[in-house]
């Protein structure tokens, strides 16, 4: 797979150039899952997440996956082999153990708000690999268990000056696929001056609200709603 491959090295420029605020995000994490400890962080990507959620404290028993070998070499450098970083897809996880939180945090599912619905944003391929893959976080999780997915706001065309000269830009395609589940073709790419440093098209599915509400219910999960400032969208594992 080699998803994230071609950005990886240039993904944390990005993030340290203020594209995520890791510290809101943990705190919002930490007060919507309160006591809960044992966290399995689905995407964890170069451990910019983990690293600020141990911070906040440094007793969770945390597990991260992802299937880009790329970005998990990165994430095991920053934590320095300090928590469990399992290269798998989300739809193919089988951790032989239970978590009382599962976090996507720009991960393998988000939440896209617009001004007038919800959908799910998702980096899996078809509707049979979503199914599976939120069957196995349901799996995953102890009854009363959350799931917390990140809310963003719609994509869209955009530029960023990095540091050393370097201009992160991303591109959106048009909308393809059914009414109720579509995709588009985002691409991410990194330039300085006029050479071309990093490039990567991604294909991300959306469904919309009556679709994966229901999706999510099949395999036991109930909406709670957004924690504070609308960071995360919380669901509880009821079945
Ligand atoms: C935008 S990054 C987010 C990383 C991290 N959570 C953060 O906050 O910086 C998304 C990550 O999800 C991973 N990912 C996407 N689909 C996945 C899947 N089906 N199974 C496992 N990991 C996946 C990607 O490889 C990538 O590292």
């Amino acid at each position: 797979m080699s998803y994230y491959q071609g950005i990886a090295d240039y993904y944390d420029l990005l993030m340290d150039g203020g594209y995520y605020n890791y510290e809101l995000l943990a705190t919002a994490i930490c007060s919507a899952i309160g006591q809960r400890k044992r966290i399995l962080e689905l995407g964890i990507g170069t451990g910019q997440m983990a690293q600020a959620l141990l911070k906040v404290d440094s007793t969770y028993d945390f597990v991260g996956i992802d299937f880009s070998p790329a970005m998990i070499e990165i994430a095991k450098k920053r934590l320095s082999n300090s928590i469990p970083i399992i290269e798998c897809d989300v739809a193919e996880m089988n951790l032989n153990r239970r978590f009382d939180a599962a976090i996507s945090s720009g991960g393998t599912w988000v939440i896209i708000q617009s001004s007038n619905e919800l959908l799910l944003g998702t980096h899996l391929f078809n509707q049979e690999n979503d199914f599976r893959g939120l069957q196995n976080v349901a799996n995953h999780l102890d009854r009363g268990g959350l799931l917390l997915l990140s809310v963003h706001p719609p994509h869209e065309d955009r530029d960023l000056d990095l540091t050393n000269g370097i201009i992160y830009s991303q591109r959106i395609g048009k909308y393809n696929g059914g009414s109720d589940h579509f995709f588009l073709e985002k691409t991410y790419s990194f330039h300085k001056q006029e050479s071309l440093l990093a490039e990567e098209t991604l294909t991300l599915g959306f469904y919309r609200d009556t679709v994966f509400l229901k999706m999510l219910a099949d395999v036991g999960f109930n909406p709670l709603g957004m924690t504070n400032a609308e960071k995360f969208f919380v669901f509880e594992k009821v079945a």
